[in-house]
């Protein structure tokens, strides 16, 4: 391997470990960087099937567990793509390591996890990222710089959505491959810490910090069998939340997550509305920014359905040409591209596992408001 080889030890080959493989052989093809990127080794649990994605993927080796792939000598970062129960204790491994660490959202299953993790890499100095995608698709990376170029003005309002129907049959077991998120001992939590906390993540990062929540949840189907251990089982996951919040800036916001939603299979939407102008972003239509102004000329004032596709766009001069769009995997290539730079600069991308950890106080506090039917801090 050339000098310039980012030896990449990735754990998982599920939806993420696809997206990411994927992100790291492509990222070289489109952005200029003194790094490639190169998944080395693979770490899985089920052999048969890691032997099928390191040939696909090009992966030379396997390793059996994630202990083995944190001491091997041959690999500089660490890429948690299992389920959130793994993370804490593999990213800590990592970071005394000394490796550099990428790990898949939510940081931990809680904040107390995730305090430790940030603690750890922090320790050792090494470079830390998570997955929030959803910053890097163009569209959305356009309204922040909308936003801190000040065309909103005061922001009075965010509203932000993420609905699913995938979990509405009672005879859905629970626990194991493919269903861990409906096991609150693996996921930590339901729709909070999985939907809601993309939700969280993409407001912080355009609106600010969070001051209050306060918060409701309900377990629609309380008892599921379980795979593993194949007695019917309390469900100790949240099916659906919804918050109301208070930001630091003075803006108001609703913010709510179900696998409930018939019909919906991933419809995530925000909104911010302010003094001059408004912004809406549709995941399904991820490739346009709505923009409404209201200080355009009167008679043909009205939202525009801004086509995110130009050169002048974020991120798409380095894709086809105006006109042409790009999609869902291509956030994680820019993710890759953007952590690789920042460690070239020693400026880190964003967002870090401090950064991170501001979501997960989020969602520990939304919560715990829906136990205690009071509004908690969010901070
Ligand atoms: N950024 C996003 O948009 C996004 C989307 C989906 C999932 N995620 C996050 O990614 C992570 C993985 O989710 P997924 O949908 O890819 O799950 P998945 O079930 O598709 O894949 C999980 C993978 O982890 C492996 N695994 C499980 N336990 C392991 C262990 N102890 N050691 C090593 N490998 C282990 C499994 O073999 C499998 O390959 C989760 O934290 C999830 O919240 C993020």
């Amino acid at each position: 391997m050339s000098d310039n080889t980012l030896r990449v030890g990735l754990v998982g080959y599920g939806f993420m470990g696809r997206t990411h493989a994927n992100a790291y052989a492509q990222v070289g093809h489109f952005f200029d960087l003194e790094r490639r990127p190169v998944v080395t080794a693979v770490c899985a649990r089920n052999a048969e099937r890691a032997r099928e994605f390191a040939d696909r993927w090009g992966i030379e080796t396997i390793v059996p567990d994630w202990q083995s792939l944190v001491a091997r000598d041959d690999i500089d970062l660490i890429d948690i793509a299992s389920p959130n129960d793994t993370h804490h204790d593999i990213a800590i491994a990592a970071a005394e390591a000394g490796k550099m660490v990428l790990c898949e959202k939510p940081l931990g299953r809680n904040a107390a996890e995730s305090r430790e993790m940030v603690d750890a890499v922090e320790k050792a100095g090494v470079a830390n990222m998570v997955w929030y995608n959803y910053r890097r698709v163009p569209a959305v990376t356009l309204a922040r710089n909308l936003i801190d170029e000040g065309r909103l003005g005061r922001i009075f309002h965010y509203r932000a959505k993420f609905l699913q129907d995938w979990t509405i049959s009672s005879d859905l077991p629970q626990g194991g491959e493919g269903l861990w998120r409906l096991d609150v001992g693996v996921a930590g939590s339901g729709v909070t810490g999985d939907l809601l906390a993309h939700c969280i993540d993409t407001a912080l990062w355009l609106n600010g910090p969070i001051d209050s929540v306060s918060g409701m949840t309900e377990t629609f189907i309380r008892e599921r069998q379980h795979n593993i251990t194949g007695k019917v089982e309390p469900v100790g996951i949240d099916d659906a939340s919804a918050f109301l919040a208070r930001f630091g800036n003075g803006s108001l916001a609703t913010f709510e997550a179900t696998r409930y939603a018939r019909g919906h299979k991933a419809l995530y939407t925000l909104e911010i509305n302010g003094e001059h102008a408004s912004i809406f972003w549709d995941l399904h239509d991820l490739h346009r920014l709505q923009y409404f102004d209201h200080r355009d000329e009167g008679t043909t004032r009205g939202w525009r359905s801004v086509h995110i596709t130009d050169g002048d766009h974020p991120y798409m001069d380095k894709w086809w040409v105006p006109g042409l769009q790009i999609g869902y995997e291509h956030t994680f290539i820019h993710q890759v591209a953007d952590f690789l730079a920042g460690v070239e600069s020693g400026t880190p991308a964003a967002p870090t596992f401090r950064d991170a950890l501001a979501t997960d106080l989020v969602t520990d506090a939304v919560l715990k408001s829906a136990t205690s039917r009071q509004w908690e801090n969010a901070g």
